[in-house]
């Protein structure tokens, strides 16, 4: 299998088409056998849940290249489990866990000029997700669904690569106390794309949500958790029921734990306790970490020790052990790296 020509180390994080997607559509109360189709184009009827109350939940995943070579996954089966709860809590059906892993792996295969090669930075990004398919025009569930899965590689979610990113404290919510914050529903991220582009137009790289109950506690980035450290090396991170369950954070608390031997506090954080802490980073499948230097808080400026050059010295050791974990240098947990 010949590789794609394309500058691995240079691309960024954008939608490139590539070959083959995975197909499965549910009617009649079952999800059909799936299929891999080259076509990228989707006809829908006007009136299709999805486009009219945004019946749709997804995920997103890397395969990558391991220094030995095999193409690899991370920890798929959380992506798997966190779909199915994405989907019950928007009344879809759940698509069995069996077969997302089998639909993951084999548009990866079928897209394997794609995946990059080792050492290049850069990997395959997996997209898996679905809607709903079947005219509905009362406000209530659609009866037929599609699930996808289509790949596209990609390089770093934040321009600049490692280089700290400063952000604002939002004005906007993302999510709403006992509403859908802690899944994965396009409706989030439609809810977002305000703020995102405010952020952006004032020249910072993301947005602080705060608690949408009472904004006195720090939750997640529009697209990653968050992790602090302490200035006595402890690790925290936020605890909430409205963010997402971020399978990195809860892979980095394993690795601060197992791996480094550091305390690790999962607790509700206080946004008036966090210019005391000496790093912070945004953690996610996209940002993988991201080290933060500067948080702006209507003019108030938390600037970390860490500063604006280089990422912290206990984040840096958090970066090396996870990825080293992922791409084999180290040896990784049961089952967290899976073989394509
Ligand atoms: N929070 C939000 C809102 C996200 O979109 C993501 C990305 O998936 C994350 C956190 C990080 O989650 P994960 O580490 O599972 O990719
Ligand atoms: C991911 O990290 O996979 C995400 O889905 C985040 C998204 C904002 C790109």
């Amino acid at each position: 299998m010949e590789k794609k020509q394309i500058d691995w180390s240079n691309i960024g994080f954008g939608y490139m088409q590539t070959e083959k997607r995975y197909v499965s559509n549910y009617k009649n109360g079952a999800w059909d056998d799936g299929v891999l189709t080259e076509d990228a184009n989707i006809v829908l009827n006007e009136c299709a849940g999805v486009l009219q109350y945004a019946q749709t939940v997804f995920e997103g995943l890397k395969a990558y290249t391991a220094e030995d070579g095999r193409i690899v996954m991370f920890r798929p089966d959380l992506n798997a489990e966190r779909m199915m709860n994405s989907a019950k809590r928007l009344e879809m059906p759940p698509f069995p866990a069996e077969r997302f892993l089998d639909a993951v792996k084999k548009v990866v295969k079928a897209n394997e000029a794609y995946v990059p090669p080792y050492g290049s930075g850069a990997s395959l990004y997996i997209r898996p997700y679905m809607f709903g398919s079947n005219p509905v025009i009362g406000v209530k569930p659609a009866d037929e669904y599609q699930f996808r899965a289509f790949t596209t590689p990609v390089g770093p979610y934040f321009k600049g690569g490692a280089k700290p990113l400063t952000i604002k404290v939002s004005d906007f919510d993302r999510a709403a106390p006992h509403g859908t914050g802690n899944i994965k529903a396009g409706l989030n991220y439609a809810m977002s794309l305000h703020a995102i582009v405010t952020a952006h137009e004032e020249g910072y790289a993301e947005n602080m949500y705060l608690d949408p109950g009472t904004r006195t506690k720090v939750e997640e980035t529009g697209g990653a958790n968050f992790l602090f450290v302490t200035k006595d090396n402890k690790v925290v991170t936020p605890k909430s029921d409205s963010i997402l369950p971020s399978i990195t954070r809860r892979s980095l608390v394993y690795v601060a734990q197992h791996y480094l031997g550091l305390e690790v506090e999962e607790r509700e954080v206080l946004f008036s306790e966090v210019k005391d802490f000496a790093e912070c980073g945004l953690c996610g499948t996209a940002a993988v970490i991201s080290p933060v230097g500067k948080i702006v808080d209507h003019g108030n400026e938390i600037c970390f020790p860490s500063g604006m050059d280089e990422m912290g010295p206990t984040i840096k050791k958090l970066y090396d052990t996870l990825t080293g974990i992922q791409m084999g240098h180290l040896e990784a947990p049961e089952g967290w790296v899976v073989e394509v």
